[in-house]
């Protein structure tokens, strides 16, 4: 096992603000530079179709997170950054998986529920404007996690449910057709704050009270000004409990620069003093990235093709695992008829790599695929370690390692499209 994958989707059916930044997009971005995670990133474009019919505002949405992420230090050569539309994959595992959910599971999601128990206590059709894309949001992030067999899941509490039923729905599987799916496990930063907003509530959108992440200077400094706050005069002692100001300094602050404005308070800071402190300490952290923001903004076509070359990335190995899936259902050229193994002891056949001696005694390796066909044909190496190294960096490190390995291969006249896919399977058998 190489390391854990992480995976995390993030519904482009809005502007980011804050309080996505202090939840999730921090806390991702800095998780994503631990060598010992890999991590998958993508914009939940098929999951927005169900809340938001504005195209344009989609559209939008996915530009503006997409720019957000890149400017909060998302680094696309270190993680897998995607568009979920952007993996054909993800929508046909999708039908595979709801082949094998039972409905009354989907009944009892929670957002499905609170539709209908809403529609019910109106005296309505218990589905009234309920489409079935809501009804089927669980298997679709369900296709989502499993599709990269991720081990874990960053999301918050009301998500919780979708993980649960995303396991369900990989032991399902693999009880009918063999182990073909990791059961992810959600995880839950409990020490990740959750921001107030102006009002003092959670800042969400659905409460009109975010303050959005690349405000300009000038909106963030009005908005700041507008935090709720109590009627105490200066010089009179304020309390850090409870207020909202507080909350949101201590999410940007270190831990000295928070114990000094809990001082600040207690002498009686002027309410307009402490929010010039605020104001100051999240320009101080986003201004920077503001910049690269507004710069990105500037230049979609950049972010398209990060997009794009992540979706590359994702398909290396979202296209062998589909083809072992389909293989695994039933869905199978009719010529191999014959071959056909029962059900449940199926593993597909994998690449594999084959070292030799020859004549002229250097040490060799090619890469041939399961039917025995030469792939990748390796030049001479002066000791078998030599070659079995270069092995090895193929294994860990798949078609990425291809490039600056290129010296070492027989010029191909092949395919190099099968030659990743091949590596891609490796890397995703290797993970079992
Ligand atoms: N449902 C998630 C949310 O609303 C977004 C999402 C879609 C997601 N697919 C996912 C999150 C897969 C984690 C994994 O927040």
């Amino acid at each position: 096992m190489r390391s854990t994958r992480f995976l995390t989707g993030i519904t482009t059916s809005g502007t980011p603000h804050l309080g996505n930044y202090v939840g999730s997009i921090r806390p991702s971005v800095r998780a994503s530079l631990a060598s010992d995670v890999e991590s998958y990133y993508f914009l939940a474009d098929y999951h927005a179709l169900i809340k938001i019919d504005d195209p344009a505002r989609i559209q939008r949405s996915t530009l503006e997170i997409a720019a957000s992420w890149l400017a909060a230090g998302l680094d696309p050569e270190r993680v897998t950054f995607y568009r979920q539309s952007d993996i054909p994959e993800i929508t046909e595992l999708t039908w595979l998986l709801t082949c094998v959910t039972g409905k009354g599971v989907l009944n009892r999601a929670h957002a499905y529920k609170a539709a209908v128990d809403k529609n019910m206590a109106s005296s309505q059709e218990p589905d009234m404007d309920v489409t079935a894309g809501l009804f089927m949001y669980p298997v679709l992030m369900g296709a989502d996690i499993l599709m990269f067999n991720a081990h874990k899941v960053p999301v918050g509490r009301d998500q919780i449910q979708h993980i649960e039923m995303a396991r369900d729905m990989a032991n399902s599987f693999n009880h009918r057709y063999g182990e073909y799916f990791v059961p992810p496990q959600a995880v839950i930063e409990d020490s990740v704050a959750v921001l107030p907003g102006l009002d003092g509530r959670k800042m969400s959108k659905s409460y009109d009270n975010t303050i959005p992440l690349f405000a300009s200077t000038e909106q963030l400094q009005k908005l700041i000004a507008g935090i709720v706050t109590d009627s105490r005069m200066p010089g009179e002692p304020k309390e850090v409990e409870g207020s909202a100001l507080f909350q949101i300094y201590q999410a940007f602050a270190s831990a000295q620069e928070t114990l000094a404005l809990r001082d600040a308070y207690a002498k009686g800071i002027a309410w307009g003093e402490a929010k010039r402190i605020l104001f100051e300490r999240i320009e101080r952290e986003i201004s920077p990235m503001r910049q690269a923001y507004l710069a990105l903004m500037d230049d979609p076509s950049r972010i398209e093709t990060i997009l794009l070359a992540g979706a590359a990335k994702a398909r290396a190995r979202a296209t062998p695992l589909m083809a072992q899936l389909r293989h695994a259902v039933g869905l199978r050229p009719l010529v191999d008829q014959s071959k056909a193994v029962p059900a449940k002891v199926t593993k597909l056949a994998l690449p594999s790599f084959k070292q030799y001696r020859e004549a002229d005694g250097q040490f060799r390796f090619k890469l041939v695929d399961a039917q025995g066909h030469l792939l990748l044909q390796s030049r001479g190496y002066d000791s078998p370690k030599q070659a079995g190294q270069a092995i090895s960096v193929l294994q860990r490190d798949g078609a990425a390692a291809l490039q600056s390995m290129a010296a070492h291969f027989q010029p191909l006249d092949g395919d190099m499209g099968a030659v990743e896919a091949a590596l891609a399977m490796l890397m995703a058998g290797a993970h079992k």
